[in-house]
């Protein structure tokens, strides 16, 4: 087990009208608009003195509100022990993701103070329910850090274990955005500790030990994991080449989630499942090679949601597919000049070792969709240093060979504020990944746009079934802590596809 996130369970997350005894009261206060002016909102739900106590801290200039802020208080009387007051910035210029960012530097602090109970005043509106799901997003994951390997775990542990929203509204619409901001966050820590754990230990095999515990916790799942000699006599020989020079043998992992009649055409994740990229042959350089444990945060991506779907209900038929493999070096690997037949026996030539994750989507690809015949493939994947040329550390990229499917992705990417930047499926570019002595070559000289040649091979594959590819080269991994984000893992994608499952 890798997981160590249930700190706290969501049933003692609760609603009341009134602040409960609680080791810390959390107060969000926007910024404010005029000197001198404060603002306190539920004024009712203090004494006076403590209401005297904070306009003083705010004239004092302790504290104005600015986005981030954080002033912890002590004063006796109150309901609670520390009345910790975060500020929320311009509300004109506010917005969920701010909350979600302001919310976790608000969690490590309070991670560090090591407080149990907590009380949480947000501002009032008719936003209220999804504030909370913004806030439980921001909370659980400002308090993730990965403590697996340290021997000193005190600095990692949280101990908050029961969480309390004060507001007049409904009970049950707040407790479900809640729930929901819970479990898209578990889904989320689960792809960070995947991602973070080393490659010697988060092996092809491992992922798939982790597929199946996710698996046999929801009776709506079903798993089938393929070996190396199944990989092979399936046909799927460029996953079986890429895998070829590791002592870790590769896994086929197909997870599905049925939750709907069963002629129902399902939707299928694809995750890039490369536990290390040495780049094979083309071995990558110093500076390139070092993070490349990341290299299966596509594959976790996948896990991830099927974490949140074996909490869920949602009506729909989901198949996960991660394609598991370690790109190493040695004497059993496939070479530059190997011609290999893929599942959907097109020939294809490899020109470089080092663009691994688009063959073993490749076969991926061509399985479910002559299995499954699909409403929409979607793959994720760490597949191009291209993409962080493009676009940075910040934005994911998006090819696709649908419109309607783009748009769909773009409306969640705008609804869970994770950047999506489309790129051109351009058809004189696709051109260029057709072979010369076998059908396709993996890699073209003098092109340039990688990050479209990875979607353009990658689209031989899957022929006229609707599909999409999101590369999270750049976004998947975090060089340091910043917002809800923690150094390493991000968990990216996870709420946006989980807003795209749950719209569609
Ligand atoms: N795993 C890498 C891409 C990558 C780079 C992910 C940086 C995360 C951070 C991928 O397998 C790769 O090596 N791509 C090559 C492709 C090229 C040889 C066509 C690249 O981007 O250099
Ligand atoms: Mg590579
Ligand atoms: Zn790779």
């Amino acid at each position: 087990m890798y997981v160590k996130f249930l700190f706290f369970d969501l049933m003692n997350i609760s609603v009341s009208s009134k602040c409960p005894t609680s080791d810390a009261l959390l107060v969000f206060l926007y910024k404010q608009e005029k000197k001198g002016q404060s603002r306190i909102p539920y004024v009712s739900q203090f004494s006076s003195k403590a209401i005297k106590h904070i306009i003083q801290r705010i004239k004092d200039k302790d504290f104005d509100g600015s986005a981030g802020e954080v002033l912890t208080l002590y004063l006796e009387s109150e309901s609670s022990k520390r009345i910790i007051l975060i500020g929320l910035g311009d509300k004109k210029e506010f917005t969920l993701e701010s909350l979600r960012s302001i919310t976790s530097t608000a969690s490590r602090r309070i991670k560090k103070l090591k407080v149990k109970k907590i009380a949480c005043l947000l501002p009032e509106g008719e936003e209220y329910p999804n504030f909370v799901e913004a806030f439980m997003t921001g909370f659980m994951l400002g308090s993730y850090s990965f403590g697996k390997y340290v021997s000193d775990k005190k600095k990692h542990e949280f101990h908050v274990n029961s969480i309390t929203f004060v507001t007049s509204q409904s009970a049950k619409e707040i407790k479900q955005k809640a729930g929901e901001g819970y479990d898209e966050s578990l889904g989320i820590m689960l792809v960070r500790d995947l991602v973070n754990t080393p490659s010697a230990h988060m092996t092809p095999v491992a992922l798939a030990k982790e597929a199946k515990r996710i698996s046999n916790s929801s009776s709506r799942m079903k798993i089938k994991i393929l070996d190396e000699k199944q990989i092979k006599n399936a046909g799927m020989n460029l996953l079986y080449s890429v895998g070829a020079a590791s002592r870790e043998p590769s896994r086929f992992i197909i997870l599905e989630y049925k939750n709907k009649p069963k002629n129902k055409k399902p939707i299928v994740l694809v995750g890039k499942g490369i536990t290390f990229d040495s780049g094979g042959m083309n071995l990558k350089p110093t500076n390139h090679i070092e993070d490349m444990k990341q290299d299966m945060a596509g594959g976790a991506t996948v896990l991830g949601i099927f974490q949140a779907l074996a909490n869920s209900d949602l009506p729909l038929n989901v198949v996960g597919i991660v394609s598991a493999a370690e790109n190493a070096i040695g004497g059993g690997a496939f070479r530059p000049g190997d011609i290999i037949t893929a599942y959907n026996k097109k020939t294809v030539e490899i020109t470089n070792t080092d663009a691994e994750g688009r063959l073993v989507l490749a076969d991926a690809l061509s399985y479910c969709v002559e299995k499954y015949k699909p409403e929409v493939v979607v793959d994720i994947a760490t597949l191009t240093g291209a993409c962080i040329a493009a676009l940075g550390y910040e934005i994911t990229a998006l090819v696709s060979n649908d419109d309607k499917l783009a748009k769909k992705l773009k409306k969640s990417s705008v609804e869970t504020e994770e950047p999506l930047w489309e790129l051109p499926f351009y058809k004189n570019y696709c051109k260029r990944v057709k072979g010369e002595i076998a059908d396709l070559k993996n890699w073209t000289s003098g092109v340039s746009a990688g990050t479209i040649m990875g979607g353009a091979f990658l689209s031989e594959f899957v022929g006229k079934t609707s599909w999409a590819h999101l590369d999270v080269a750049g976004t998947a991994w975090s060089k340091d802590d910043s917002g809800y984000k923690s150094k390493g893992g991000t968990g990216v994608m996870v709420r946006l596809l989980w807003n795209f499952l749950k719209n569609y």
